[in-house]
Order: structure tokens, then sequence, then C-alpha cells
């Protein structure tokens, strides 16, 4: 009874706070809100940290806002009641919302990283679609990464049932396949309320980072369709990738600027508190460098809740338009890598640091080639990203 009086008049807040906002005109600053999760705390192990054996990672402690309470209340309904709060007693141009990112499970492109090598991986054959018993263009789930998106759903369908943990109230995924099916295989048959149906929003600057890897070059929007006809395909997502042209590569910095863009666009335009975003690692990693949230790499198929507060300013820094950079790689698969090179790669028979020529003709090698469009990607810079920097 009582967290629900507190619920209802957060509820209204929240929307108060941000309907008075017009967000195209101002600035969204973030910042991860920390001491409620473990993955908060640099003291936490990020490489043993398992978030089903840690309830989501929350943090065992009281909170202003529900102490002296005499109801028997679960952590999460604790937290609950403390997020509310917290937008109750924020100033009008701030809101706290509480993100679950998830990561997609195992895809063919993982297992093929894992059995080429990182530096035949990176240097060669990522830029290839498959090899004669795997496909990783738009890598699809192994069945290792459709029972860690199973292990997601049980994990929910527990905490909905044991610690009451509020629902999400929107859903957003990256348009590549195995972020689809995460979200599809997670969420689909849980015990959700009708008015906070899983229907995912599936937005385009929310795909991993944009590299001569073809396990990044998406399907069409029809493909997307009819694998889930009853999902929202933001008006904006072209029919055909115009971002991926094989041929350069988005930085750090690029990939940070399009985050925050689907980021603001989210916190604009949803005025929901508890958000689901099924992504990539590198993509989360990126998102989490926006928010302000320490460095915390995601296993396969691993979610983690952050709470951010979000204050809508009038104005602030000018958006950045980073450019993307030439990605070299080899012809044939590299004899090694070195980090310390630009991209690391050490071809056979060519000049150490590879070539930047596609190694086949993009239109006629690859399914879904017509947005192939180098001349949308802005200015070419030719340092490139570290090789360390890949990441899935
Ligand atoms: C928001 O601001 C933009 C730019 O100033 C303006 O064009 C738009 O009409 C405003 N929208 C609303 C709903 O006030
Ligand atoms: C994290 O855990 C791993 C595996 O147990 C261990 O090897 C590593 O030393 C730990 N790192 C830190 C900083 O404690
Ligand atoms: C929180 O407390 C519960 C019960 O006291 C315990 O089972 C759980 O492991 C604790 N969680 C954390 C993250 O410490
Ligand atoms: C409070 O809830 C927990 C978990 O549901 C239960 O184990 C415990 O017995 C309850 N305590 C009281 C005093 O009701
Ligand atoms: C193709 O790659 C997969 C990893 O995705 C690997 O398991 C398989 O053995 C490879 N097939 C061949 C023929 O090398
Ligand atoms: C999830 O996928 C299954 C199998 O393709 C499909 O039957 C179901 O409708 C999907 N669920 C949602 C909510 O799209
Ligand atoms: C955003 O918030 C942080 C932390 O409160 C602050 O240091 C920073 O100056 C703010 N940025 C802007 C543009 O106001
Ligand atoms: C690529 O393939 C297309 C279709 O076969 C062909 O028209 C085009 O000339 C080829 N381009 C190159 C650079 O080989």
């Amino acid at each position: 009874m009582y967290s629900k009086t507190i619920l209802a008049a957060a509820a209204i807040a929240g929307v108060q706070a941000q309907s008075s906002i017009n967000s195209t005109s101002g600035y969204l600053n973030y910042t991860t809100v920390t001491g409620y999760f473990l993955q908060d705390l640099a003291s936490t192990n990020v490489s043993t940290f398992d978030y089903t054996a840690t309830n989501f990672g929350l943090i065992n402690r009281t909170y202003p806002a529900t102490a002296g309470l005499k109801a028997n209340l679960t952590q999460w309904q604790q937290f609950e009641a403390q997020v509310n709060a917290l937008n109750a007693d924020a100033p009008l141009n701030t809101a706290y919302k509480v993100l679950f990112l998830g990561r997609h499970g195992e895809g063919y492109h993982n297992a093929a990283q894992t059995f080429y090598g990182t530096p035949d991986w990176n240097c060669y054959t990522s830029l290839l679609n498959g090899n004669a018993t795997a496909s990783w263009f738009d890598a699809d789930l192994t069945p290792n990464g459709i029972e860690q998106a199973l292990i997601a759903h049980d994990f929910w369908a527990h905490e909905i049932a044991t610690q009451k943990i509020p629902y999400p109230q929107s859903y957003y995924t990256s348009p590549l396949t195995r972020c689809l099916k995460t979200a599809n295989l997670t969420f689909s048959g849980l015990d959700l309320p009708q008015y906070y149906p899983f229907v995912p929003s599936v937005r385009e600057l929310l795909r991993e980072g944009i590299s001569l890897h073809t396990c990044d070059h998406r399907r069409s929007r029809t493909y997307i369709h009819d694998l889930f006809p009853t999902w929202n395909i933001e008006s904006s997502l072209t029919e055909n990738d115009e971002l991926w042209n094989g041929v350069t590569a988005e930085t750090s910095d690029a990939q940070d600027a399009r985050s925050k863009i689907v980021l603001d666009s989210i916190f604009s335009e949803d005025d929901h508190t508890w958000i689901s975003i099924t992504s990539h690692s590198g993509e989360i990693a990126s998102i989490l460098r926006v928010l302000g949230h320490q460095s915390f790499s995601l296993s396969t198929g691993a979610v983690i809740p952050v709470l951010v507060k979000v204050t809508f300013l009038p104005s602030g820094p000018p958006p950045s338009n980073p450019p993307y950079t030439t990605s070299t790689h080899c012809a044939a698969p590299p004899v090694t890598s070195i980090a310390s090179l630009a991209q690391g790669c050490v071809c056979s028979g060519t000049a150490v640091g590879g070539i930047t020529t596609p190694i086949f003709n993009i239109s006629s090698d690859y399914p879904t080639s017509a947005g192939y469009q180098a001349t949308d990607l802005g200015p070419v810079v030719t340092s490139a990203p570290a090789i360390s920097s890949y990441s899935y």
C-alpha cells in the first residue's frame, strides 16, 4: 500500500519533470548515481561478477526513502521506492531512470573470434561472411547464446516472482539479429503487465561499433519486420544498412557521439523510469562512457542495471561529429598482429600495418549491400584504433 502511494506520486513527478523540457533545444547531461549497485564500485571484480548470483548487483542496504518503514519489502521494492523518491524530490529539469543494459547471447562471430584467435579474426577472418560451416554476417546466436538468453529469461522470471522487481516499462534493442533474438528469448513468456507489454523499439544507433567486420553489417528493415512483425522499428531506420561500408570504421569518439544521440532520444521522448536496452559489448561500453559509469565489460548474455541521473540543461557542449577512420586488414590470414601498431595487423607479403582496400567486391559479395555509401561517412582520417579496441 505504502509503496504504491510513493510510486504514484513519483510517477506524476517524473512525467512533469520531462514534459516541461524541449529537448531539441537543450543539452542532456548524464551521470551515473553510484552506491546502489556492485557494478558501480571500483572494488567489484568484473571478471567474476555474475548478475544472477547478486540480485542484478543490487547492494543490500537501507535507503532514506524506506527508513522506518514497517512493511516487509524486498530489496528491489525498497530500491524502487528510493528511485521514486529521488524523482519526486528532483528539480523539474532532472529525472532518474534505471537502464537494464543487456548484452546479446554468444553469436557465431564470438565463437569464431575464439576459434581463429583475435589477430586472425580482426585482420582477416572477420571481413568474411563466414566459413564453410558457420556464417557470421549479421551473426545469429549459437546454441550457447540461446542458452544464455534463456538464463536471462529465467532470472527475470525469478526476480519478478521473488523480488517483485519493477517491470521494464519500455524495451529498446539494436537492429542486429543477435540482439533481436536475445530480446525475444529473454522477455517472451514472462508474466508481464498488459500496460507495459514487451514490444521493443528497434533503434539503429544501438547497434555495435561499426567496423569492417561483417558481423556488424545489418540486414534490411524488411528482414527485421518479417522476423518480429509486431515490433516498433523506428521510422528513420533505412531499408538497407547505410552506415556500414566495409572500408571505414567508427572510432570510440564517433561511437560515443552517436550513443549520446540515441540516449538523448530515449531520455527525452520516453517518460518511463525502468527501461530495458539490448545491445552489444562495445556499444554498452560506449553507453557507459556517456553515462559516466566506470568501465564494466559484460560477458555474452549478461545484464546490468544502471541508475542514471539526467539533467536537462538549456545548453551545453555542441554535438561533435568525429570522423570515421580507415581500418587496415590483410588480404590473407595475417602472419601475426601486434597491439602497438596502428591496428596491429602484420600481413604476409605486404607491409606491416596491412592494406586499406577492400579484399573483395562488396557489392557482389554481400547479401544485403545496397546501403553501401561511403560518402555518408564524412572525412576519413588515417589513424586506426588499436586491435584491443574491438570487442563484441
Ligand atoms: C522545441 O524547440 C525547437 C527549436 O527551438 C522548436 O522548433 C520546436 O517547435 C520546439 N518544440 C516544442 C514542442 O516546443
Ligand atoms: C578477479 O578475479 C580473477 C578470477 O578469479 C582473478 O584472476 C583476478 O586476479 C581478480 N582481479 C582482481 C583485481 O582482484
Ligand atoms: C543480500 O542479502 C540476501 C539475504 O540476506 C542474501 O541472500 C544475498 O546474497 C545478499 N546479496 C548481496 C548482493 O550481498
Ligand atoms: C519478509 O519477507 C521475506 C521474504 O519474502 C520472508 O522470508 C520473511 O519471513 C518476511 N518477514 C516478515 C516479518 O514478514
Ligand atoms: C567455422 O567457424 C566456427 C566458429 O564460428 C568453428 O566452430 C568451425 O569449426 C569453423 N568451421 C571450419 C570448417 O573451419
Ligand atoms: C518471439 O519469437 C517467437 C519465435 O519466433 C515468436 O513466435 C514470438 O511471437 C516472438 N515474440 C515476440 C514478442 O515478438
Ligand atoms: C554535467 O554534470 C557533471 C556532474 O554533475 C558536471 O561536472 C558537468 O559540468 C555537467 N556538464 C554540463 C555541460 O553542465
Ligand atoms: C563488383 O561486382 C559488380 C557486380 O558483379 C560489378 O558490376 C563491378 O564492376 C564489380 N566491381 C569491382 C571493383 O570489381
